[in-house]
């Protein structure tokens, strides 16, 4: 870590750590109200004053139980990778965790040192490859997390000799879905039992700084367990195989997407997290996403056609012009996000449907949910949008990607533009 970066971190990890929680009933309506006037919607914002507090409870939940202080959090920069995220995050004293080559690049170009990036390469592109060690060679250390003998190969061909972890498959995984339940899958990472033989021979030609594994995402009640049981199979394996900087344990952390569900008590994660991983001489790293940005951001999205449910419904279906476009989550994951009508006061609640414009069955938001009776011109809010939320948008239906806000000391600045049409053909050119 530059002198630089430490200085920041030093003041940003003093800073206040807010609630655990922050649900979309926080935010205040006339604001976000102002903010779509302003810049129009689809529109996401994102509070980077909360992301700050995120990111700091958990550096200190986690230095907290480490007896040096020094275990090492590192942002899941997929998760969101603006640039005002990466930077804030980096001045809470964050490292980053990046799966590609862009994020790589853009982690870097947000003034994340070398030493403080981490490039978790699944299948890598030969392409990517190439531009990672590109910077590599530039002179940013970073590390290179392997998840077969393949890349280690790729990489000794490319003359790589820098820092390098492997990847594990902990054969135990976790998560809100099957589909982001990673941990035992064979795509990723390098059997449990064929780990020690593959470090010992990677120790010839890189400098072996630690294994790594990742159990999935949106961990919270029973997937806990799971959790723990991969920390306690790492804490094994760095204890068998020795001589390590680091064992990453991956991130996962959940956060509650329902108005009820509890939040994590991070420190009891982080207690537990240090328990089962045992005694090791190597400091204890995770790369959580989700928990740093999820509650820090709004999709804000307005209802332009208002029409009955059908059938024996006593409900109605509010046309919005968010869609799967915009935010994929709900139909890719069913994922429930909070909805909020900032219009709305005092209005009856009856069971509405909110469903975007794209012309599939899966675009929509909530079915049936109880709301309050939506009217054309109404803005929604979509909560805790602020993770895979931008990020996944597509232009699925030649629908631009909606514009980015940020909120940071009191003050709102446009920080991504509206996509536009001309932007969809411009790779085609005359083609
Ligand atoms: N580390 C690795 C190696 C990962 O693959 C991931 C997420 C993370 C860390 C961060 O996980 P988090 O703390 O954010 O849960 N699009 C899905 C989530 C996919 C996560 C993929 N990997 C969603 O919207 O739920």
């Amino acid at each position: 870590m530059s002198e630089e970066a430490v200085g920041d971190a030093a003041d940003a990890t003093d800073g206040p750590t807010g609630p655990a929680v922050r649900r979309l009933a926080d935010w205040t309506a006339p604001d976000l109200r102002g903010l779509a006037a302003e810049h129009g919607t689809p529109l996401y914002v994102t509070d980077l004053d909360r992301v700050r507090e995120n990111a700091i409870r958990l550096r200190r939940a986690f230095d907290a139980g480490d007896e040096d202080g020094d275990a090492d959090v590192r942002y899941a920069v997929k998760a969101h990778t603006g640039r005002a995220v990466l930077r804030t995050v980096r001045e809470a004293g964050l490292g980053a965790e990046c799966a590609s080559a862009g994020e790589v690049v853009r982690a870097l170009d947000a003034g994340f040192e070398g030493r403080e990036v981490q490039y978790t390469a699944v299948n890598p592109p030969s392409g990517d490859l190439d531009i990672v060690l590109d910077r590599w060679r530039d002179g940013a250390d970073l590390t290179v997390v392997a998840g077969a003998a393949d890349t280690l190969d790729r990489l000794r061909s490319r003359g790589f000799d820098g820092r390098l972890a492997v990847r594990v498959n902990p054969g135990v995984g976790a998560g809100h879905h099957e589909k982001v339940t990673t941990g035992g899958h064979a795509k990723f990472g390098v059997p449990y039992d064929r780990v020690p033989g593959l470090l010992a021979d990677a120790r010839a030609d890189f400098d072996v700084v630690g294994i790594h594994a990742h159990a999935g995402s949106g961990i919270s009640g029973d997937d806990l367990d799971a959790h723990r049981e991969l920390v306690a199979r790492m804490g094994e394996l760095a204890r068998e195989v020795g001589d390590l900087e680091f064992v990453d344990v991956g991130g996962g952390f959940g956060v509650p997407y329902r108005e009820a569900e509890p939040p994590l008590d991070i420190a009891a994660v982080a207690d537990a997290t240090r328990e089962a991983l045992g005694e090791v001489d190597a400091v204890l790293a995770v790369e959580p996403g989700r928990y740093v940005v999820a509650d820090a951001g709004v999709l804000l999205t307005r209802v332009n056609t208002v029409k009955e449910g059908g059938g024996d419904e006593s409900g109605v279906v509010a046309g919005v012009d968010a869609g799967m476009t915009t935010l994929l989550r709900p139909a890719m994951y069913d994922a429930y996000h909070a909805i909020r009508n900032l219009a709305a006061d005092g209005r009856a609640e009856l069971p509405v449907t909110v469903a975007g414009p794209v012309c599939e069955t899966a675009d929509l938001f909530c079915e049936e949910r109880p709301l309050p009776t939506p009217e054309r011109g109404d803005l929604l809010a979509l909560g805790n949008a602020g993770a895979y939320g931008y990020e996944m948008a597509s232009t699925y239906n030649s629908r631009p990607r909606p514009a980015e806000v940020v909120l940071e000391g009191g003050t709102a600045r446009l920080a991504r533009e509206r996509e536009s049409l001309d932007a969809l053909t411009a790779l085609e050119g005359d083609r």
